[in-house]
């Protein structure tokens, strides 16, 4: 049975591919007896994590050396980051006292006491998912808001999420349950009151997506259809076939545009943080993203009250994974906040999406949404066998990927050297109706159709990849900060996930806190009067401290975009 479709593969995978058929059969007829394969016990779970996660490895992260966070374990790669220097653009703007040596050519200009190039009661930086939300939210208050984004507004991690989104809105759940499994996905590290208001305003902000027009998928009665993603106890993610993010995107940023009072400055990312005299967050620094000069033109953003909305630092490729990420998730958010001294937390374990794509190799990285496995597509090792229940939490199922494909020796290798894992993609239409796949995954069907792979009858190949800073800047509930006037919501932030974020909390979390950081942001700006002197005195406090380790200048940040062609990235 579609024995022929195997032909695609290269022959070295094809063998392989073969035994998924032949095994097909027998994972059928338990799945139809309700067997399905065990769950790993807490013990092993922590066992496997330990052994082969990546960022459990102890030099797989560092000791930052300076920061708020000093002494504290990240990954090796985004404490480089952390301890880096401000950009030139800054440098020469602001007159800096120690300006980055290497690439700053034209003079320094004084710019204490000139105009701003904009003024606003609120600035978004970041024009995603939670940056749009908040600008809705202030807007809504009668604020005037400025979104500054990196690339054109919209352009996310937002827009590129597949399957779904949690809310507890059906008889058999509650916000408790859905509490519970966040909890305990993210291994109790999380903040119980940032959970407590992601659960508990779910249903609201769902409401709200539906009257702003979002086409989820329903039954012809009109019912919600929701499924299981990893690590849930009960059916809660609401979807939008595999298109979710695009989806609820497009209603966010058409809703955006009908407030006059917000305005959108696309391909102008912030670079640095503008603070004044009394240690409040007053505005931004931003560069021009498509220009000529070699330190490029800044503009200057003076502003009540600040949100950032970066999201997070996918595109990094730390160990040199591949990445489901769009082009801007360099951690721009991270670096600005922490030099202006803001704390961060939980990043350590960056999340590894198991089922990142392996083959084709054109492809590679880009999301193979955990809803396939949620329908019942399967995990299987070159023999076909399974070798881990589907739907552990993420970071378990990586580990248990990555373990079978070294330790075990079980991976099937591409002709360039890849190895990965199969997803039974096929089974799906199997066990719920031919059409199933074409319906509830249009996207992915569409885009692999393209490359001649037809998902009804062909497996795919996959591999744990880069997927979604778990942690980030420390916030409270109303998603105000450590520092007054700045406020926070999204990737870019930690205490939601812990350590481990389960699928669908994401897209929950930059609505609820995008919301609750609008609000907050606006009430903020209408509290403070004017008159206060925006720069960057914050910086030169940071800098001396790092002139200690780098008294080089090695480094500069943010980064904004990735370095394609240098020796530090994989794709
Ligand atoms: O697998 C997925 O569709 C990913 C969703 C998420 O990260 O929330």
């Amino acid at each position: 049975m579609f024995l022929n479709e195997l032909k695609i593969f290269p022959e070295a995978m094809r063998e392989s591919a073969r035994w998924v058929v032949k095994t097909r059969e027998d994972r059928l007829a338990a799945w139809r007896r309700g067997e399905s394969y065990p769950s790993l016990s807490l013990s092993d779970r922590r066992a496997w994590l330990e052994e082969f996660h990546p960022d459990y490895r102890a030099d797989s992260c560092r000791p930052l050396a300076v920061g708020p966070n000093k002494g504290q374990w990240v990954p090796c790669e985004l404490a480089d980051l952390l301890e880096s220097w401000p950009r030139p653009s800054v440098a020469q703007r602001f007159a800096l006292s120690r300006s980055v040596s290497s690439e700053s050519v034209l003079p320094a200009r004084p710019s204490g006491g000139q105009p701003p190039d904009y003024s606003t009661d609120v600035l978004i930086i970041g024009g995603g998912g939670a940056g749009t939300t908040a600008a809705i939210a202030a807007a809504e208050t009668g604020a005037q808001v400025l979104i500054a984004t990196k690339l054109r507004h919209g352009d996310s991690n937002t827009n590129m999420a597949e399957g779904g989104i949690q809310v507890a809105d059906q008889e058999a759940d509650s916000p408790v349950q859905h509490y519970l499994d966040t909890m305990g996905g993210g291994h109790f590290t999380n903040d119980p009151d940032l959970v407590e208001a992601l659960v508990m305003d779910g249903a609201r902000v769902l409401r709200w997506l539906e009257d702003l027009g979002m086409l989820f998928d329903k039954y012809p009665t009109g019912r919600m259809k929701v499924r299981h993603g990893g690590g849930t106890s009960r059916r809660r993610l609401h979807a939008a076939g595999d298109v979710t993010g695009l989806e609820l995107m497009r209603v966010i940023r058409d809703h955006a545009e009908t407030f006059k009072n917000i305005k959108v400055l696309n391909f102008m990312p912030a670079v640095e943080l503008l603070t004044d005299e009394n240690g409040r967050a007053v505005g931004a620094v931003l560069e021009h993203l498509v220009g000529g000069d070699r330190v490029p033109g800044t503009v200057v953003v003076h502003a009540k009250a600040v949100v950032m909305a970066t999201g997070g630092f996918g595109r990094l490729h730390f160990k040199k994974f591949p990445t489901s990420n769009h082009y801007g998730a360099t951690a721009d958010g991270l670096v600005m906040a922490y030099r202006a001294g803001v704390p961060l937390r939980d990043l350590r374990y960056c999340q590894y999406h198991p089922t990142g794509i392996a083959y084709p190799e054109s492809k590679l990285g880009l999301l193979i949404t955990e809803k396939f496995r949620g329908w019942g597509a399967q995990l299987l090792n070159r023999h076909g066998d399974e070798f881990v229940f589907g739907l552990e939490p993420r970071d378990v199922t990586s580990a248990a990927i990555i373990r079978e494909c070294t330790e075990l020796g079980n991976g099937v290798t591409t002709p360039s050297g890849r190895v990965g894992v199969w997803l039974d993609i096929p089974l799906i239409d199997l066990l719920h109706g031919r059409g199933t796949i074409e319906r509830e995954f249009p996207g992915r069907f569409r885009e692999f159709l393209r490359k001649g792979i037809d998902l009804r009858n062909a497996p795919v190949l996959t591999y744990p990849t880069i997927h979604y800073q778990n942690g980030g800047i420390v916030i409270q509930a109303d998603g105000g900060t450590d520092m007054p006037g700045l406020f926070a919501a999204g990737e870019v932030t930690g205490g939601v996930h812990g350590d481990n974020r389960l699928m669908g909390n994401a897209l929950l979390e930059i609505l609820v806190f995008g919301l609750r950081a609008g609000k907050g942001a606006a009430h903020f700006a209408r509290s403070i009067g004017e008159g206060s002197r925006p720069g960057v005195s914050h910086l030169e406090a940071f800098m001396e401290e790092l002139d200690g380790v780098d008294p080089e200048q090695h480094r500069t940040a943010p980064r904004l975009l990735p370095s394609y062609g240098k020796s530090d990235t994989s794709t």
